[in-house]
């Protein structure tokens, strides 16, 4: 039976990969390290300090430990100075009406994010009401595609993975929901979340009923 959903937050219910992008372009610029969008999707879903690693392996780029951090916090605050611009009406069409039918219907919801800026961006969105656990950046020390995420979240709603529904729009975070056992629904292209149990071209197309017939054996 399924009566959880966890979702993915960048790319599922709001998609801040632009701003994300602008941050590590205004870094990338300041060291004269090459970064473009092509680049910018490879770090779809990963963590801060793992897309870090990515763009200066791609530059063929080593520096210290402490280097790569003040690295990372400047990309960072860059990043979270640009969420105030972020509203209410930033929601990735679909995802609001989604979030609304789940709550109405009683299922628990649950969010699990990469970010460590998770409850900012629900804030800006004005959508922690929608979740009765939040899993972030914060929770747990394996990103995606280790499965800790969602199992966290899945654990803090007192459910079996295979009792949960995980929303995704990348590739390692649908390994990730394979890896822990989960019903997973992949959000974009099928080069990337091909490998979902069943695959939406976005949020707007995942509605309710949708979803709902989709998994019709399991409800
Ligand atoms: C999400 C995004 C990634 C980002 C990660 C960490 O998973 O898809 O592109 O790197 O969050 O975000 P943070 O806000 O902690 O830097
Ligand atoms: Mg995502």
């Amino acid at each position: 039976m399924i009566k959880g959903f966890i979702f993915d937050l960048d790319g599922v219910i709001t998609d801040t990969a632009e701003l994300h992008y602008e941050a590590w372009k205004k870094l990338s610029d300041e060291m004269g390290w090459h970064f473009d969008r092509e680049l910018n999707e490879k770090l779809r879903g990963i963590s801060r300090m793992d897309s870090i690693k990515v763009i200066m392996d791609h530059n063929r780029v080593s520096l210290t430990d402490d280097a790569v951090v003040a690295l990372s916090t400047k990309k960072n605050d860059i990043y979270v100075a640009s969420l105030d611009t972020m509203t209410p009406n930033d929601y990735l069409p679909g995802a609001k009406e989604l979030l609304t039918h789940l709550r109405q219907e009683g299922f628990l919801v649950a969010l699990g994010s990469a970010s460590k800026n998770a409850a900012k961006v629900l804030q800006q969105l004005n959508a922690t009401h929608f979740f009765d656990v939040i899993g972030d950046g914060n929770s747990v020390a394996k990103s995606k595609p280790a499965p800790d995420i969602f199992l966290y979240a899945s654990e803090k709603l007192k459910l079996q993975p295979n009792n949960c529904v995980v929303f995704e729009d990348a590739e390692k975070g649908i390994d990730a929901a394979i890896a822990g056992g989960f019903h997973s629904v992949g959000i974009g292209p099928a080069e990337r979340v091909g490998h979902a149990e069943v695959r939406f071209d976005s949020m707007k197309e995942a509605t309710f009923f949708e979803v709902k017939s989709f998994f019709s054996e399991f409800f």
